[in-house]
C-alpha cells in the first residue's frame, strides 16, 4: 500500500561554504518534485537543511575570527535566504546543531552499538578534509585528491569502527533487485562494482576534534560527521522526538543526491539502517554536476557561481527554468551564459511570452478585456494535443524526466503560437466574423491555462503571474492537475500586467 505522505530530501549543505550555483540545482530540483506531487493531490513533506559540524567548518569559522556556532548561524542563515530567494518550498530546514539532532543522533548511534557493529580500533590513513573522508592511495590524482586537488592529510588514531563490511552481500541482493532503488542505472551499476570489489569497515568516530557531537559511550571522541549529516533524514521528522511523524514519515520515498555522495548514500546510509533495524530509504536519484568549462565548481576551485547574482540579474523563475531544461537529469552539464540567453529569449520571451501577450491583446482589442466561452468552441487540434501534453507531462514527471517534461509543454505553446498564425484573427475582424475571433481566443485562453498549471512547479511566480492576467477565477495554488479538464473555463476578464519575461 502507498505510503500516505510522500517523503523527498535533499542532501544537508557543508555550512564550510555560502550556497553556490551546484547546491541550488540540487534544491531546486527537490522543490520541483515536491510541488509536482503536491500538484497531483499528493501530501508531501520535503526536507533540507544544513550539516554543520566536522573539522572542515571549526577551521572554517576559525578563520574568520568566529566561533564555530556564531559561524553555523550566520551561513546557515545565508542558505534559508537563498532558498527564499529561489521560492524553495520546503517542509522542514533542519540543522545538525539543533538539540533534537544531538538526541537523535545518540539515540540512533547508541542503537547501533546495541547490535554489536560497533567495535574499538586502530587507524592510520590519509584523510581529505575537503570531502571529510578517509582517501586510499588509489584515488589519489598525483598525490592530491581528485575533487578538491589538495594533499590529503595522515592521520594516526585510535577510534570506533563499524562493521560495514557484514553488509557487503545484503547490500548487493537489496540493490540489484531493486529493494533499495538506485537510479539512473549508471550510479546503481557504479556503487554494485564497487561494492563486489570489496568493503572495508569504517570509522565512525573522530579523536581531537572538538566540533562535533560526542559519543555516548566514549566522551573523549566525537561522531564521525557523515553518520552525523546522514543521521539528519531521521532526526528531522521525530525519530528521537515525535514518533507519530516518525511512523508516517519514514522511510524515505526519494533522498536526492549529486554523484559525489553516492557512496555514503547507497552503501553506509542503509548499512547505518539496517543495524539500527530501521527500513531503508525506497529510492536514492543521483543527479549529475554543473560544471563551468568543463571544471567542478567548488570554493576550492575559485570558480563558484552565486545563485542569489544569478537571481538578482535573471529573476528566480528563468534560473529555475534553465537549470531543469537544459540539463538531463542525472548528467553533467555545463553552464554558460550564452545557453542562459538563448533560454529566456527563445523559449520564454518568444514562445512562452509572446503566446501571453498576443492573447491578452487581441482579447482587450477586440472584446474590451472580457471573453465568453459557449461549448461548441473547442478547437480539436488543440484540445487534442492538451490532453496528451497532461498525459505524457504527468510520465515524465514520475519519472523526473523534468526536461522531456517542460519540451511536452513547449510543444503545445508553439502548436498554439501556430494556431494564431494560421486562424489570424486579425483578418476575420476585418470581415467582422466577431464570434470565430471568439473562439479563437477562447481555445487560446484554455491553452494557456494548461501551461500555466503544468509549468506551476518549474516557475511558480511566473505561473501565477500568467493565471492572473488571463484572470481565471480559482486559485492557482488550489488546483489540482486531475481538475485539470478541457474546456472549463467560464467567462473571464483579463489583468494585463505587463511583459512577462524582458528580453536581455
Ligand atoms: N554535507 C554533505 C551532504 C550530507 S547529506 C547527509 C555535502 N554537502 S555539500 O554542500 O558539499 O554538497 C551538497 C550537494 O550539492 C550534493 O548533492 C552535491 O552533489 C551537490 N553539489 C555540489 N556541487 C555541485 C555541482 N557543481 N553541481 C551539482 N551539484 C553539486 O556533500
Amino acid at each position: 500500500m502507498p505510503k500516505e505522505c510522500f517523503y523527498l530530501t535533499t542532501p544537508i549543505y557543508y555550512v564550510n561554504a555560502a550556497p553556490h550555483i551546484g547546491h541550488a540545482y540540487t534544491t531546486i530540483c527537490a522543490d520541483v518534485i515536491s510541488r509536482y506531487y503536491k500538484l497531483t493531490g499528493r501530501e508531501t513533506f520535503f526536507l533540507t537543511g544544513t550539516d554543520e559540524h566536522g573539522a572542515k567548518i571549526a577551521q572554517s569559522a576559525q578563520k574568520y575570527g568566529k566561533t564555530p556556532q556564531e559561524f553555523c548561524d550566520l551561513i546557515s542563515q545565508k542558505y534559508k535566504e537563498a532558498w527564499k530567494k529561489l521560492n524553495i518550498n520546503y517542509d522542514y530546514f533542519i540543522r545538525t546543531t539543533e538539540e533534537r539532532h544531538k538526541k537523535a543522533l545518540i539515540k540512533f548511534i547508541e542503537s547501533l552499538n546495541a547490535s554489536g557493529k560497533i567495535y574499538k580500533g586502530k587507524y592510520q590513513g590519509l584523510y581529505c578534509l575537503g570531502c571529510e573522508k578517509f582517501i586510499i592511495q588509489g584515488e589519489l590524482h598525483s598525490g592530491l585528491c581528485p575533487d578538491h586537488k589538495t594533499k590529503p592529510e595522515l592521520i594516526e588514531e585510535e577510534n570506533y569502527f563499524f562493521k560495514l563490511s557484514d553488509y557487503q552481500k545484503t547490500l548487493i541482493n537489496l540493490i540489484e533487485n531493486n529493494i533499495l532503488e538506485i537510479q539512473p542505472e549508471i550510479r546503481k551499476n557504479e556503487v554494485l562494482g564497487k561494492l563486489k570489489s570489496g568493503l572495508e569497515d569504517i570509522s565512525i568516530s573522530r579523536a581531537n576534534l572538538s566540533w562535533g557531537i560526542p559519543l555516548p559511550f566514549d566522551l573523549s571522541q566525537t561522531i564521525y560527521v557523515w553518520v552525523d549529516a546522514l543521521t539528519n533524514y531521521i532526526s528531522a521528522i521525530g525519530y528521537e522526538d515525535d514518533p507519530e511523524k516518525f511512523n508516517k514519515l519514514w522511510p524515505a520515498d526519494l533522498h536526492l543526491i549529486g554523484k559525489d555522495i553516492l557512496w555514503f548514500h547507497c552503501v553506509i546510509w542503509p548499512a547505518l539502517l539496517l543495524a539500527g533495524g530501521l527500513p531503508l530509504p525506497k529510492k536514492i536519484f543521483v543527479h549529475g554536476f554543473f560544471t563551468l568549462s568543463g571544471e567542478k565548481m567548488s570554493k576550492t576551485l575559485g570558480n563558484v557561481m552565486d545563485p542569489i547574482d544569478l537571481t538578482d540579474q535573471l529573476g528566480e523563475d528563468v534560473l529555475r527554468y534553465f537549470l531543469l531544461r537544459e540539463a538531463t537529469f542525472g548528467l553533467d552539464f555545463n553552464f554558460s551564459q550564452e545557453a542562459v540567453k538563448r533560454r529566456l529569449n527563445n523559449d520564454l520571451a518568444n514562445d512562452l511570452g509572446n503566446l501571453l501577450s498576443r492573447t491578452l491583446t487581441m482579447i482587450k482589442k477586440y472584446f474590451d478585456g472580457s471573453l465568453e466561452a459557449y461549448l461548441n468552441f473547442q478547437e480539436e487540434i488543440l484540445k487534442n494535443l492538451a490532453l496528451e501534453t497532461i498525459k505524457n507531462y504527468q510520465e515524465f514527471m514520475e519519472n523526473l524526466k523534468f526536461k522531456e517534461a517542460l519540451e511536452e509543454i513547449w510543444k503545445l505553446i508553439a502548436r498554439a503560437n501556430k494556431y494564431i498564425e494560421e486562424k489570424a484573427p486579425w483578418k476575420m475582424y476585418k470581415e467582422k466574423e466577431i464570434l470565430k475571433i471568439q473562439e479563437v481566443l477562447y481555445n487560446l485562453a484554455e491553452s494557456l491555462k494548461i501551461t500555466a498549471l503544468l509549468i506551476f512547479p518549474f516557475m511558480p511566480k511566473s505561473a501565477k503571474n500568467i493565471w492572473e492576467q488571463l484572470g481565471f477565477e480559482e486559485k492557482i495554488e488550489d488546483l489540482k492537475i486531475t481538475e485539470l479538464k478541457w474546456g472549463k473555463t467560464g467567462k473571464i476578464k483579463i489583468n494585463p500586467k505587463g511583459i512577462l519575461f524582458p528580453k536581455i
